[in-house]
Order: structure tokens, then C-alpha cells, then sequence
């Protein structure tokens, strides 16, 4: 399959996602849940009812290009939580109570602690940037976020000199995010950056999208978005942020060593063992065939590639 550029996103579910997949929804249809005729963007209505937020926007570091529709955004995603289809979270995600949330902040700092989401904001103005979103399954959007750089957050924290890395945790409740289940994943779900990967000012934490707080199958209330790496290191619904020496041990990398690795960076270079990089399909442009080249670092290797020199990407996939 390597190096063939016409596959499907929908034919390269890993093995064991596409099984787990099977059983999640067998599980699902006996609680009565799945009926086969729920609209695909049951969950995301009316948009005009997601409250708005306040934000300025950033141009210096918004992509100029069009982007996607809300029911795109918000009505194709991946959020294994709540299911592995694309439509899954937009129909499931309204179990999640994103409102009180709170963040542990902890680890390798000098101000650890517990806050309120509200509280972790407070300080922050913040910003809209249009970020291109590239999945490591060979699709790509562009998305609107708001959100607030999260070198701003980090800094606050006060990490120690032994801080080398930025470890984040997904929420881990079996009612709240019925995927959990299944054993689609070991969970909660936990990525991870280096330290000048996080305070990086691409890097950001969303709150909201199109102008509206973050919808629930989007990582409410509170998730990653690193534009230059593939959208799983984009970690949703976050619980903790952990400052620590040793590189954190991420969900993927766990899962299937030799199909993810940590740095994740989008490089059309290095083929998925399974499938080509060199391409992307942009959800709702043109047909299922046509694909546009994947950029390195997926267009923003002009601000990020120097994080990188002197590594070898291709062992540092
Ligand atoms: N975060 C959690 N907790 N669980 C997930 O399954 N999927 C990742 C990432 N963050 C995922 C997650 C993947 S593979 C992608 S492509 C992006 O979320 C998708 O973000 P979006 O649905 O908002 O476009």
C-alpha cells in the first residue's frame, strides 16, 4: 500500500480500530443508541445557538485560504472517545459536560495546582488564527480557532529547568465518553511536546471555533492545536498538563510504535508504513479523488523548521 496515492481516508482505519470500531457500534445499537437513521450533524443544529466569545483576530498567523463550513468542522471529526467514525463524535458527544471544568496543572514547576477553566483564561486575551488542520489519515481542513498561545499558559506555571516536556491528559470517564469503553486506545488519551514545541507561538489552546465556544466533538472546553504536526498530537478535552524531564509516553506511539511516532510533524517525505504522505484530500473540496500535495511541516516550516536541525526526521517521525 505504500507510496499509493489514490487510497481512501475511509479504507486506512488501523486493523485494530476498524475491530474495536465494529464492536463500539454493536455496543452502541444494543443500548439503542445508534439508530441508522440519526442525521449525520445531529448534535451541531443550529449554530447560532453555540454562544459567541470575545477575540481579536491574528492575522500574522491566519492561513489566507478558505476555510471549511462549521457542519464541516463540527460534523467531521476524530474523537475515539466517542466513537472511531468521522460522524460518531457529532452524534455521541453530547454526553460530555464540558461546564464546571477544571485543569491540574503539575509536575516539573514552580506553581502547581487545580484551576477553573474560567480561571486559567482570565488573564488571557483571546485570538482567532486560522490554522490548516492536516490528519495523519491524509485529509486536511482549515478551521478558525480561537484560542490563546499556550506558551503564554506554560510560562505562568513557572516550569523548572528539568521541565523538558509538556504532558497532556484527555478526560477519563466511561459515562461522560462511552468510547472508553472499548479498547480502541489505552486510555486516557495523553500527548505530549517538547518544551520549545509548547511555548512555540503556533502552538495554541483552543476554546472556541467560528466565533463560538468549542463544540463538545471538538475537545471541549478546552484542547491542543499544533498546526505544523499531524491533528492527533491536537489533544482534546483536557484534564492535566504535566511538566516533566522524560518524554511523555503518548497514546499513539503506545498503540503502534511503528506507524506513529512522537514528533508527529506533517512530512510528506516519510510515508506512513501503510500509505503515502505526499497527498492530502481537503474535506469538502472537489471530489473523493482530488488530492493536493501535503507541504512540510503542512506549511509552516518557514516559522517551526528550525526546532528541528540537525535531527534526522525520517527516525524522528
Ligand atoms: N483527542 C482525543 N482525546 N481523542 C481523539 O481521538 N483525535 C485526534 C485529535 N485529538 C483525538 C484527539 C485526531 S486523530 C485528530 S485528526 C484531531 O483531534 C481532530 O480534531 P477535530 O475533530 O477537531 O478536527
Amino acid at each position: 500500500m505504500r507510496g499509493d496515492s489514490r487510497i481512501l481516508p475511509s479504507e486506512i482505519t488501523p486493523e485494530p480500530v476498524y475491530l474495536a470500531r465494529r464492536s463500539f457500534l454493536a455496543g452502541l445499537a444494543g443500548a439503542g443508541l445508534a439508530a441508522a437513521s440519526t442525521p449525520a450533524l445531529a448534535q451541531v443544529v443550529n449554530v447560532t445557538l453555540v454562544p459567541r466569545l470575545e477575540f481579536r483576530r491574528n492575522a500574522r498567523y491566519s492561513t489566507a485560504e478558505k476555510a471549511n463550513s462549521f457542519a464541516e468542522v463540527a460534523g467531521y471529526n476524530n474523537f475515539y472517545e466517542f466513537g472511531t467514525g468521522k460522524e460518531d463524535p457529532a452524534r455521541n458527544a453530547h454526553t460530555l459536560r464540558p461546564r464546571p471544568w477544571s485543569v491540574v496543572v503539575d509536575g516539573e514547576c514552580e506553581k502547581p495546582g487545580r484551576l477553573d477553566l474560567e480561571d486559567l483564561l482570565k488573564p488571557h486575551p483571546l485570538e482567532e488564527r486560522i490554522y490548516r488542520l492536516r490528519c495523519v489519515e491524509a485529509w486536511s481542513m482549515v478551521i478558525p480557532w480561537i484560542g490563546l498561545p499556550l506558551g503564554d499558559l506554560v510560562r505562568r506555571f513557572q516550569p523548572t529547568s528539568r521541565a523538558k516536556y509538556v504532558e497532556f491528559t484527555t478526560l477519563l470517564d466511561p459515562k461522560q465518553m462511552p468510547g472508553q469503553r472499548y479498547g480502541v486506545l489505552d486510555w486516557p488519551y495523553v500527548e505530549g511536546l517538547r518544551m520549545d514545541e509548547a511555548t512555540h507561538p503556533l502552538a495554541i489552546l483552543a476554546v472556541g471555533l467560528y466565533g463560538r465556544v468549542l463544540p463538545n466533538q471538538n475537545g471541549a472546553p478546552l484542547r491542543l492545536v499544533v498546526p505544523w504536526k499531524y491533528g492527533f498530537k491536537s489533544i482534546k478535552s483536557i484534564v492535566r498538563i504535566r511538566f516533566t524531564e522524560r518524554m511523555p509516553r503518548t497514546s499513539w506511539p503506545l498503540s503502534a510504535p511503528r506507524e506513529y511516532g512522537f514528533y508527529a510533524n506533517v512530512n510528506p517525505a516519510v510515508d506512513h508504513p501503510r500509505w503515502s504522505q505526499k497527498s492530502e484530500r481537503r474535506i469538502g473540496a472537489g471530489s473523493l479523488f482530488s488530492r493536493q500535495p501535503t507541504q512540510p511541516f503542512n506549511g509552516y516550516a518557514e516559522e517551526v523548521a528550525e526546532l528541528y536541525r540537525g535531527m534526522d526526521l525520517a527516525r524522528n517521525f
